[in-house]
């Protein structure tokens, strides 16, 4: 036996699901943004000037025309049903498969979430059978871009105008990712992005951003925010409002980390492109994934195949973390099931949550583990 042969095989460094929050860059810009707010004389920490700015980035790089932010993507949802006047009596249809605020925030204001079934290969919103669902209480849409997809905003759109309703679009994980050329956030009468740490645009804590170009609906947005207190006229309060406030070190933060944002965006499409690329010849071995393609965001990647949680026992075994998002769709969950009418089905979404797996996207990867990763996926389809 060689030398060579009686050395132990090393095991390859695992590929973790999810990236480090704080890496060295990461850190060191939370700790400087710590230090600018707290020793600011001025000693606003939240909803000052670096908000401001950071909510006038974000209206220049996605074109929205008001831009408020907000505590949470959750916050956000919210605020834009509240300020479009969705309450109880009305019905707000949402996709049934996705997280569990597109239901939830619904019930918050007083409405009555109806869910519209997913197509199984996109898992966003299939808009014909959103159509089925609509009745006289039908007052608001709101499409969620999901994982990688994008929800079919025109389709939505079309539907919206036909019956005169209100788009929500919820584009909590789609910062960045374009339709049609249009940023995906501006297509419905409001939007939003969430900051929450996976995020695209993700900061060490909580926080999100409504869009809209609508200046009344933005007023609206704004008052709801802070209590339901105009922010020029003291403290009269006009309605009940939400106290949904935005942090200023993660203001300085998400200003000072805007430098690098387009490289770790472009990481992101760049493993997923791989991914799709390696994954096309498995379609007909049963592995269904993303086609390859500019218009997608840059959240998640997930692969569907009825072998599930064999490919995720499989991946494990190779040190490949993998997640499953929604096991159920949301009606089925005992949150909502009350909210569910007797004998309604959702086939898309209950395929959806049966075939879904995420695998490893972030900026984070390195090369070889993203091969890895990938290589595992075909391997077990070999
Ligand atoms: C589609 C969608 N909408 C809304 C939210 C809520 O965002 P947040 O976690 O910032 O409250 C999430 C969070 O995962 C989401 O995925």
């Amino acid at each position: 036996m060689s030398v060579v042969d009686s050395v132990p095989a090393v095991a390859a460094a695992p590929v973790p699901y999810a990236g480090s929050l704080l890496d060295p860059e990461a850190r060191a810009l939370l700790l400087g943004a710590v230090y600018e707010v707290g020793t600011d004389p001025e000693q606003a920490t939240v909803l000052g000037r670096r908000t401001a700015e950071w909510e006038r980035q974000v209206g220049l790089r996605s074109g929205a025309g008001h831009v408020i932010a907000c505590a949470s993507g959750t916050s956000a949802l919210c605020l834009a049903l509240r300020a479009c006047r969705i309450g109880p009596g009305d019905e707000v249809i949402v996709p049934a498969f996705g997280a569990e605020p597109l239901a939830s925030t619904v019930l918050t204001v007083g409405a009555v979430p109806v869910f519209a079934d997913v197509h199984p290969a996109t898992m966003v919103m299939d808009v014909a059978d959103a159509a089925r669902r609509l009745t006289g209480r039908t007052r608001a849409v709101v499409p969620a871009h999901t994982f990688t997809s994008l929800a079919d905003m025109r389709g939505v759109r079309q539907l919206a105008d036909a019956h005169g309703l209100t788009v929500i679009e919820d584009a909590a994980v789609a910062q960045e990712a374009t339709l049609a050329g249009r940023a995906a956030g501006t297509w419905g009468d409001v939007g939003l992005y969430s900051f929450f740490p996976a995020k695209p645009f993700g900061m060490p804590g909580e926080g999100a951003a409504v869009l809209t170009d609508d200046a009344e609906l933005a007023d609206t947005v704004r008052l709801l925010r802070r209590h339901g207190q105009a922010e020029a006229h003291g403290p009269v309060h006009h309605q009940v409002g939400y106290d949904s406030g935005f942090d200023e070190v993660q203001a300085a933060y998400q200003l000072a980390r805007l430098a690098t944002q387009d490289a770790r965006i472009a990481r992101r499409a760049q493993i997923s492109t791989y991914y799709s690329e390696r994954f096309a010849p498995l379609r007909e071995r049963g592995l269904g994934a993303p086609a390859p393609g500019d218009e997608r965001c840059h959240y998640v990647y997930a692969v569907r195949t009825g072998r599930r949680d064999a490919l995720a026992r499989h991946l494990a075994s190779r040190g490949v973390g993998t997640r499953v998002y929604y096991p159920l769709p949301l009606p089925r969950l005992p949150a909502f099931a009350p909210y569910a009418p007797a004998g309604a089905r959702w086939p898309g979404a209950e395929r959806a949550s049966a075939t879904h797996v995420a695998l490893p996207l972030h900026p984070g990867l390195t090369e070889s583990q993203v091969r890895r990763s990938a290589g595992a996926v075909c391997e077990f389809f070999d």
